[in-house]
């Protein structure tokens, strides 16, 4: 079988933990997109136009920066990419995953925690920064979803 990566980001612990879970019931290597500056609960605040989550997103050409890389990222072939939605979309920080490797040939399969929301626009996003890799139409999860469900929505790329 080919190697999985689970990438996730998570500001407040919600994508977290599906993540972890999804990881876990498909045997995948877990690896979190930790900004190299932590958001505080100031920067997560939508309702000020001047918090920091606010400004970068609203910029698309916004790049948060990552602290850590994944550990030779050759050697997947399907890679899980997790966030919350934020805006109706994924987080900058996301875009600033997928431009930090070459994914051609390889499928990515986003998915998200949200307040509601579905995936909006973030898998197009996606596919416009990742040209050459082929990625699939995202899931949102419930921040309660069992391991049996992110299983059955996982097994049809592995
Ligand atoms: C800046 C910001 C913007 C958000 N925008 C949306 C949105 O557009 N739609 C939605 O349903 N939830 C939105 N949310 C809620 C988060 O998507 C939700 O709480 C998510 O599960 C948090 O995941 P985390 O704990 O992994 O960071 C937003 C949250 C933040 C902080």
């Amino acid at each position: 079988m080919s190697k999985v990566l689970v990438a996730y980001f998570s500001a407040s612990g919600v994508t977290a933990k599906v993540a972890g879970k999804l990881a876990e019931t498909i045997d995948a290597k877990l690896y979190e997109i930790e900004p190299e500056q932590p958001y505080t609960n100031d920067d997560l605040n939508w309702q000020n136009k001047m918090s920091r989550s606010s400004v970068e997103m609203n910029d698309k050409n916004s790049r948060p920066a990552i602290k850590t890389s994944v550990d030779d990222m050759d050697q997947y072939e399907t890679v899980f990419v997790g966030f919350p939605i934020w805006w109706y979309r994924e987080p900058s920080i996301i875009d600033t995953f997928m431009e930090s490797y070459d994914f051609s040939g390889k499928t990515i399969i986003p998915f998200a925690t949200s307040g509601g929301s579905g995936m909006g626009e973030s898998t197009n996003i996606l596919q416009s920064i990742a040209g050459d890799a082929k990625v699939v139409q995202g899931k949102r999860f419930s921040s309660n979803v069992s391991l049996d469900e992110l299983n059955n929505w996982a097994k049809e790329w592995l």
